[in-house]
């Protein structure tokens, strides 16, 4: 199973904040906003990641995750020359994905809850059989989001993207888990109105075929698109108090990594010495005293 991180874009709704740097390079609290998409890739126990950005941001993203060593994993870096559709990541990602299924999740959404192994696992499997996963979370603003309509046994009837007149509540959040073959697929889609490729076109295709499941994140997760300025600062507030009430860093790659063996202690170790002089630093550093 391959993984893509989409982090392009042009950040116009967060200028002038974005006009000097790429807004997915930005803090949510204490990690880069990339981080929080990469933790939920590596939680569905994808080691195989493609960031995506633009040109001109490609070497901050670089200079930040690196080939991936520090979290166990194998970082990828490709150009999205212009922000062209959330589609067309399959397609600058074709010879990276090859013959596998393959998730994506945008840079700009924060994924955290109870549950959430389960239902990356069911996308899992269900991609591992030819069928795609969209992901659905209640939001008081439809219109806003592309969404989806279920019937009363949560199978997927129509999906849409921003609506006016939205027939549910329920958000298609940016995560989104295809069987092998899609980059074929993005290729059938034409152009939307606003001259995207867009995701929702894509999965628009496997709901024809019958092919798209829909999991439902329930009451109590939480799930945010950082993409204005309310929201960045409502998830800043919303990890600070969930890691505050806990005493722990939540959506922590190098702590995915731990736990699952794919960095030793001693390189948990060299990680919290060149993060020591806070609290993520030391947090590190407990996990290897908890775990001597
Ligand atoms: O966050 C969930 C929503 O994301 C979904 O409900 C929508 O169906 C989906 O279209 C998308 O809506 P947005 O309005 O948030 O899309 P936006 O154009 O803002 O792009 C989302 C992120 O992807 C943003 O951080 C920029 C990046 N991006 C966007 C485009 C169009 C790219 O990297 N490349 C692109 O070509």
């Amino acid at each position: 199973m391959k993984g893509i991180i989409l982090a392009g874009g042009t950040g116009t709704r967060l200028f002038p904040i974005t006009e000097g740097i790429s807004k997915q390079l930005m803090p949510v609290y204490d990690k880069p906003m990339i981080y929080y998409p990469l933790a939920t890739l590596m939680l569905a126990g994808i080691k195989d990641i493609l960031v995506i950005t633009t040109e001109e941001d490609q070497k901050g993203f670089q200079k930040l995750l690196k080939d991936g060593k520090d979290f166990g994993i194998h970082i990828f870096y490709t150009v999205q020359p212009s922000p062209d559709g959330l589609a067309q990541a399959f397609i600058l990602g074709e010879k990276f994905i090859g013959d596998e299924p393959c998730a994506m999740v945008l840079g700009d959404n924060i994924f955290y809850g109870n549950g959430f192994n389960e239902v990356l696992e069911n996308a899992t499997i269900n991609a591992k059989k030819g069928k795609a996963t969209i992901f659905g979370n209640q939001v008081r603003d439809p219109e806003r989001f592309g969404i989806m309509e279920l019937d009363e046994n949560n199978n997927v009837i129509s999906v849409e993207e921003k609506p006016e007149h939205p027939k549910s509540n329920y958000a298609i959040t940016g995560l989104y888990f295809y069987p092998k073959g899609v980059a074929e697929k993005a290729k059938k889609i034409k152009p939307s109105k606003r001259g995207e490729l867009e995701i929702t076109s894509l999965n628009d295709l496997y709901l024809q075929e019958k092919n798209l499941k829909a999991e439902i994140l329930g009451e109590g997760f939480t799930w945010f698109d950082t993409g204005t300025f309310d929201s960045q600062l409502d998830a800043a507030n919303m990890i600070r108090t969930i890691q505050n009430n806990k005493d722990k860093v939540i959506c922590c790659p190098e702590q995915i990594a731990y736990y699952r063996g794919w960095i030793s202690q001693e390189q948990l170790g060299e990680r919290a010495k060149v993060l020591q002089k806070n609290s993520y630093g030391k947090y590190l550093q407990k996990l290897i005293q908890d775990t001597k």
